[in-house]
Formats: structure tokens, C-alpha cells, sequence
């Protein structure tokens, strides 16, 4: 249950919080649609176990989902699923895990149905192949009794989505039980069993909403805390501080407390940089599938259809010219027309709107317009706010995009993450499975959703069913090893002394300076954070430098990070909310750190668009077209990096 917000203002920390300490069979860390996945389904197959969810903020409105969205971006529909693998691996240049993609696309349409069931306005064609959306398209039928979703592109379809988040974890609370969900409460570090080696025995946070930490035991775990936001300067500084594409709450928790343990991460060199309409972050999907749109450089040209761009795409494309271009493609031809100066680029929306204007008559036409807005609204609402600002009707004024800064994720347009077991099925290659599907190599830690790495294109739906199958097999982890008894190898106040360390560490010392956040002994979280996005912006492929870096410049920024880790037990707070951003800034640290090792790791440049290596310019299939994975060891903190073979399960 969540606490309710106070109205009295942000609560001061305490030295010596209140401990609760638990003891679960399954611990679910996160709150999104994966962990919603899997709080839907795991009772299912848990008999009489014990259970609890952990999501730091309140799951109707936390993780991607929370401003809600205009378009399911995976649903197989009518499609082969071989075909949704062949996408995924040619967006994401070629090296994508066969098997966790397709297991995805074998399963991701059953949860659609169900968001359509509980009450998910889908929208439908009528007989006529008209678009009908809300009640209208609901009359309609539902997918599963054979209804036709307006699809945008081959793989989405449009929804009137702004509670999506809403209606996903009102289910997922019901299935799973208000008493098993603690909100608001943040994990800051899992915890490795004392007798078994390598395997999970639980977890340590703390809430913000009151001064209490918790100390969790549990036999199995599955982890789902979304992607990392802020670990590169966004674009938008004083003036929009805070705004960013991705939600600004979810941190890299994944991947570095996964990565501390020892989990094998994978292809963190990955990362997406989406073109997104400038400042407001709105996104282009809608634009350039549903509405049609193209965009332009300074010229008027539409440079995405020149000679030049079909020269580009061939230079890089995986698999030779596609029917949709890698999204890191995409960008790279809009980053070669900046570059020669002939940007700004803007999306045609005036020409778009008038196209589709023609066959509608006045009706029609004013629905069209407000789907534009709608799109806006329905996830982006920043963006709709950002035209009324600047005086824009999209039928009358072009908008300008532009790429955004960096984010990690792995369900989105992107691939990085933990390195998973596949399903345990006869076509899957030996060394991508050991047993149980998606757990990670630490004995009882599942993940999924953006933590899953090499299969990208998942998205809300992916994720969600995605959840649902790793809770499964977490399930059976659980059966097969009954009598493990988790035993924690700290005791409940050396856990409680880690978690608390900031607001100690401020407590001490700021009674010394006047101005609280200025002390020789202690660091507060914002100043932090300007200087691990400076670094990074700078030498580790940024905006700044159109996203350029070099292995010189990596090497720079490593001795950035050595000293910020050593910085970073001196961050402090005195209130739950900054003791949460002093532990926000610990996780990005290590997640950015893990992507600019693995930069610069792969002596090539994979991704042209998202990132370059001014050194090794250019793919290079013969020494690169494998999997980069790292491991973190758990006791020193030392990386080690290697090569993993790729395999086309489906071919070609
Ligand atoms: P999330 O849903 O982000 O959930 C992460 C959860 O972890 C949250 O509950 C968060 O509170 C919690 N958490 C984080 N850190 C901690 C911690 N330390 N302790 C406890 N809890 C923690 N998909 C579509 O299908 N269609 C779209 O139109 C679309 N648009 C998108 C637009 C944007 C801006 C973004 C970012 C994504 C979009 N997606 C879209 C993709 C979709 O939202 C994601 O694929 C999906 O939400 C990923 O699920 P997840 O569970 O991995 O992460
Ligand atoms: S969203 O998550 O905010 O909706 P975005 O607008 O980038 O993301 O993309 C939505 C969907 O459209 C994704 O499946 C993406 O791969 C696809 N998409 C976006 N732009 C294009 C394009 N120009 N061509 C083909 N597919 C695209």
C-alpha cells in the first residue's frame, strides 16, 4: 500500500530509521509493466508461496507508462512471429537473441487481449476500413473475437491510451493482493546468499514516505526497474530542467544492482537516441506511420529518399536495404544533414495533414487534427503544452526533431541489458540456455522488460508479457529448489548502516556551513549528477560531440568515473526524497560506467546514429558481429569483458 502523500513537505531523515524485516518466497523489484506481468501472473503458479512487489513510486501512474501511451507498438496480429524476429534483429544491426525475441512474439498478443478485456480502448477499422477510435472502436468487438486494430505500422496498433498504466496495475494489484505490494519504497542494493554461491537471498531499501528500511529475504527474485534516464546532459538545461524522453525515475536500478552481484550484462554499448520532436520530447511514430509524414531538411528536401541516404543505408545496413530502416539509421541520415548544415530538419506535419484532408470531409478533418493533438496528449502531454506555447496548429506550422540524448533500455528501440537464459527448448543453442527462461547467471535472479538484454522492440505489451513468462519459470526455480533456505551474509544493521550512509554522512557534517547544500564533507545529489552528465556529454558520445568518442576520450572519462565512485560515498541527504537521489546517482554511475566500458570494449562503430567511435568508424562483421557481455565481480568491483558468438536461429 502506499503511504499518502503528506501535506506537510518533505520529510527529514533520521539517524536511526525504523527496520522491517521480511521473509518471502518471491520478491518482485519494480512496479512496471513487467513487474505487472508478472504480479498478474504469478499466482497462478506459485501454490501457497510467499510474495511481495516492491516498486518505489505508486504503480497506477510509475515506470514508462505513467504519462500513458497513444500506440501499442507490439502486437503480432496477423504477422508470422519469424518475421517480428527478422525486424528486431535488423533494427538493431544484426546481433539480437533469436530465441528470447521469439518466445516474446509467441506470447505478447495473449496480454494485449487481456488490456483490451480489462478495459483498454483499442482502436478498430470498420467495414469500410475507417478508423474508429474510443467507444466507437470498443463497439467494434475485441481483438481476440477477430475485431481489426487500425494498425500504424506492421507491428502497432493505436489505442486511446492516457490510463493504460492505470488499468495495467489495477489488475496486476488485484491478482497479487494489496497486502503483497509495498509502494514507495526503493531498493538499493540486492543481496547475495552467505552459504550458496552465486545465488539470490534478497534485498535491501528504504521507504520515502517514512524513515524505515527494509531487509528482505527471499528464495527467488525477479527484477524489472525499467531503463536509466539523466545519465547524459539533456538537451533541455535550466530553462526545461527535468524534462527528458525517457521518465526520469527510473534510473539504470537494473542493470547496476544486478551487475554488483555478478550478473553477465550484455551489449550495454547499445543504447537509443530517439529523434524526438525538439524540446517537448514528442514522439514521431504517430507522425511518420499513422499521419504519414516526412521530414525535411533546410532545403525543403526529403533527404531520407536521396541517393546519398540509399548510399548510407548500404554502407551499414545488416542485411542489405530493409523495408524499415534501423532506427539508428534513421538518425544517422539526420545527423549526416546537420552536419553538412543543412539542418534544422523538420517533420512535414502541414503537408501530411493536408494529404490525409483530401478524401475526409469537414467532420473528418477536425477529428484528424485532434488525433494529432491526442497523441500528445496521451503520452507526452509536455510536447501539447510546448505548441500552445510557441503559437503552433501542426495543419499550419512545421515542428522541428531533432536526436535527444542518450538512454539505456532494452525494450524499446534498444537492446542493452542482462544476459538470460532462453527458453530450455531443443533449438536453442546450448550456450544460451541453463535451465530456467530468463533468469539471469545469478542462481534464483530473473529479469525482464528493459532488463533482458540483445532483444530489443518489446515495448509496453513485450514487456508486460515478458514478466509474466519470467515469473513462471521463477516459479518453477522455486519448486525444484524447496528446501533452500536463504541466509544473508550481513546482519540486519550493517544492512540498515549501507542504506542510511548519506543521511548519517549529512547529519555529521551540516551544521558545519550555513548553506546546507555547500559543505567540505559532504555532496548533495544535483551537483553530482551535473558532473557525471558533464563527463559524460563530453567524452562519452554525447550531443555535445554529435555523439562522436574515441577510446582516448573513454580513457579520460574512466578516470572520471574512478574518481566520482570514490565521490559518490560522499554524497548526503537530509530528507528521504534526496537520500533516494543520493541512491538514483550511485546506480547511474555504475550503469553509464558499464555502457562507456562497453564502448569501448567493441572496436567498431555498431550503431551509427546512436553512437560513433572516431577511431573505428564503420562496422566490422569480421572481428564484431557477436555479443559483448561484462561481468562485475561482486567482491572486488573489477570487470571483465569477452566476446559471445551470435547465432541466426532464423535465418536470414
Ligand atoms: P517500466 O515500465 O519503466 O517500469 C520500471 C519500474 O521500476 C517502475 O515501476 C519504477 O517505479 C520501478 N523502479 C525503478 N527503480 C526502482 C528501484 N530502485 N526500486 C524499486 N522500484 C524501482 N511502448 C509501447 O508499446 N507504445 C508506446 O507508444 C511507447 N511509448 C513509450 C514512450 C516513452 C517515453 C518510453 C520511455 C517508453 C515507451 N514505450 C512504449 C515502451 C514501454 O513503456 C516500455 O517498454 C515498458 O514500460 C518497459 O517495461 P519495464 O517494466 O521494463 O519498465
Ligand atoms: S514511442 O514509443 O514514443 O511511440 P516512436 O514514436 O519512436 O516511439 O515509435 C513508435 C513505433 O514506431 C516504434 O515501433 C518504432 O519502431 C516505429 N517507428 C518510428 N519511426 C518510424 C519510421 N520512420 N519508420 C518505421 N517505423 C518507425
Amino acid at each position: 500500500m502506499a503511504i499518502p502523500n503528506k501535506p506537510t513537505g518533505e520529510l527529514l531523515a533520521v539517524r536511526d530509521p525504523e527496520v522491517e524485516e521480511r521473509d518471502v518466497d518471491i520478491l518482485i523489484v519494480g512496479g512496471g509493466m513487467a513487474a505487472c506481468g508478472s504480479a498478474f501472473e504469478v499466482k497462478k503458479w506459485a501454490g501457497d508461496k510467499k510474495i511481495l512487489l516492491v516498486d518505489k513510486a505508486a504503480m497506477e501512474r510509475s515506470g514508462a507508462v505513467a504519462q500513458g501511451l497513444s500506440a501499442i507498438n507490439t502486437y503480432i496480429g496477423e504477422n508470422a512471429p519469424e518475421d517480428y524476429v527478422k525486424m528486431v534483429r535488423n533494427d538493431l544491426m544484426g546481433l539480437t537473441r533469436d530465441d528470447l525475441v521469439y518466445d516474446l512474439a509467441r506470447h505478447v498478443d495473449d496480454s494485449v487481449h487481456l488490456f483490451e478485456e480489462w478495459g483498454l480502448p483499442v482502436w478498430k477499422l470498420d467495414a469500410d476500413g475507417k478508423n474508429l477510435d474510443g467507444a466507437k472502436g470498443q463497439e467494434m468487438g475485441t481483438l481476440k473475437s477477430g475485431a481489426k486494430p487500425v494498425r500504424t505500422g506492421k507491428w502497432q496498433i493505436m489505442i486511446n491510451g492516457e490510463s493504460y498504466k492505470c488499468i495495467v496495475a489495477e489488475a496486476a494489484k488485484k491478482a497479487l493482493g494489496e497486502d503483497n505490494i509495498l509502494e514507495r519504497v526503493f531498493i538499493v542494493k540486492l543481496l547475495l546468499d552467505a552459504n550458496k554461491e552465486n545465488t539470490i537471498a534478497g534485498a535491501i531499501g528504504f521507504s520515502v514516505r517514512e524513515n524505515k528500511v527494509y531487509v528482505i529475504k527471499c528464495k527467488a527474485m525477479m527484477v524489472a526497474c525499467g531503463g536509466a534516464v539523466n545519465i547524459y546532459m539533456p538537451r533541455c538545461q535550466g530553462e526545461g530542467k527535468g524534462r527528458a524522453w525517457y521518465p526520469v525515475w527510473n534510473s539504470g536500478s537494473t542493470y547496476t544492482m544486478c551487475a554488483e552481484v555478478g550478473a553477465e550484462l550484455t551489449m550495454m554499448e547499445n543504447r537509443f537516441t530517439p529523434a524526438r520532436f525538439k524540446d517537448g520530447y514528442g514522439p514521431v511514430g504517430a507522425w511518420f506511420l499513422l499521419f504519414k509524414a516526412k521530414t525535411l531538411n533546410s532545403l525543403g528536401e526529403n533527404f531520407a529518399a536521396s541517393d546519398f541516404a540509399k548510399a548510407e543505408l548500404e554502407k551499414y545496413a545488416p542485411y542489405g536495404l530493409a523495408a524499415v530502416t534501423p532506427t539508428c539509421l534513421r538518425n544517422h541520415l539526420m545527423l549526416a544533414e546537420m552536419k553538412e548544415g543543412r539542418g534544422p530538419i523538420m517533420m512535414d506535419t502541414v503537408t501530411a495533414l493536408a494529404t490525409l484532408g483530401e478524401t475526409m470531409d469537414k467532420k473528418e478533418l477536425k477529428h484528424l487534427e485532434s488525433e494529432a493533438w491526442e497523441d500528445f496528449l496521451d503520452m507526452t502531454c509536455g510536447q501539447a503544452n510546448l505548441w500552445c506555447a510557441q503559437d503552433c496548429e501542426p495543419e499550419k506550422k512545421n515542428s522541428e526533431v531533432m536526436p535527444t540524448e542518450p538512454y539505456l533500455l532494452g525494450s524499446h528501440s534498444g537492446c542493452c541489458g542482462i544476459w538470460v537464459s532462453g527458453p530450455d527448448e531443443d533449438w536453442v543453442p546450448d550456450h544460451y540456455k541453463w535451465g530456467y527462461n530468463r533468469m539471469t547467471t545469478v542462481n534464483g535472479l530473473f529479469t525482464s522488460g528493459d532488463g533482458v538484454g540483445a532483444s530489443g522492440h518489446k515495448f509496453s505489451s513485450g514487456s508486460h508479457a515478458e514478466g509474466r513468462m519470467a515469473i513462471k519459470a521463477l516459479c518453477k526455480y522455486v519448486r525444484d529448489n524447496a528446501d533452500f533456505a536463504p541466509t544473508l551474509k550481513q546482519s540486519t544493521q550493517e544492512l540498515v548502516d549501507v542504506t542510511y550512509q548519506p543521511v548519517r554522512l549529512y547529519l555529521d557534517n551540516c551544521k558545519y556551513t550555513t548553506a546546507e547544500e555547500i559543505n567540505p564533507n559532504y555532496t548533495k545529489p544535483d551537483g553530482f549528477a551535473m558532473r557525471l552528465m558533464k563527463a559524460t556529454n563530453e567524452y562519452g558520445g554525447g550531443w555535445m560531440t554529435y555523439y562522436q568518442t574515441s577510446d582516448k576520450a573513454l580513457e579520460i572519462l574512466q578516470d572520471l568515473f574512478n574518481v566520482m565512485r570514490e565521490d559518490s560515498m560522499k554524497l548526503g541527504a537530509g530528507d528521504l526524497h534526496t537520500l533516494m537521489r543520493c541512491w538514483e546517482m550511485r546506480h547511474r554511475l555504475t550503469t553509464v560506467e558499464a555502457h562507456c566500458r562497453h564502448i569501448y570494449f567493441r572496436k567498431e562503430s555498431r550503431y551509427p546514429g546512436f553512437y560513433y567511435k572516431a577511431d573505428y568508424p564503420g562496422t566490422d562483421d569480421a572481428n564484431w558481429f557477436c555479443f559483448t557481455n561484462s561481468k562485475m565481480n561482486p567482491e572486488t568491483g573489477e570487470w571483465e569483458m569477452k566476446k559471445v558468438e551470435h547465432v541466426n536461429i532464423i535465418p536470414a
